[in-house]
């Protein structure tokens, strides 16, 4: 990201970063990453491609993009991992207005962004953006933990065979 295109994320997140519960997610483990750093490359993939396609609503879709996993995993105990699929978009959206005034698109970006696994559609173009940005940034960060995974097992494997000679 240039300098001024920094400062603009910046500008419309800090608060968000700052938030003392929102930097639990840091210890939040998610796609073998945090949640915190998941939660804030959706947030600057958002704000990107948002700003490519010059679409409007910039700082309301960015901040809304940050706040799309706000959860935490006690909040969902006792649910199934498919379950949680479906319910997390809804405690996050609990969580984001127990500290920000969320306007109705901001709450659709975050209520639908699981769309389909919760079949709630996404009703604006900002939802798509997220919900999309989301789902290719997700696949990302879990094709890189597994191949950093494999990568690792395969080198212990590799390591215990020129070791196995010399025993
Ligand atoms: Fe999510
Ligand atoms: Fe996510």
């Amino acid at each position: 990201m240039t300098k001024k295109k920094t400062e603009e994320f910046n500008l419309y997140v800090q608060d968000i970063l700052d938030n003392k519960e929102f930097n639990k997610l840091n210890k939040e483990l998610h796609h073998g990453i945090t949640r915190y750093e998941h939660s804030l490359r959706v947030a600057k993939y958002s704000f990107l491609v948002g700003k490519l396609f010059r679409m409007k609503h910039t700082e309301e879709t960015t901040r809304a993009a940050l706040l799309h996993d706000f959860y935490l995993d006690k909040n969902l105990e006792g649910q199934s991992s498919a379950k949680r699929l479906q319910t997390h978009p809804e405690m996050a959206l609990e969580n984001s207005l127990k500290y920000y005034e969320l306007n109705e698109l901001q709450q659709d970006i975050i209520k639908s962004h699981m769309f389909p696994c919760n079949m709630i559609i996404p009703k604006h173009k900002e939802s798509w953006l997220v919900s999309t940005v989301d789902k290719v940034v997700g696949a990302y960060e879990m094709l890189r933990y597994k191949t950093a995974l494999y990568a690792g097992i395969y080198l212990i494997f590799i390591f215990q065979l020129i070791k196995l000679p010399n025993n």
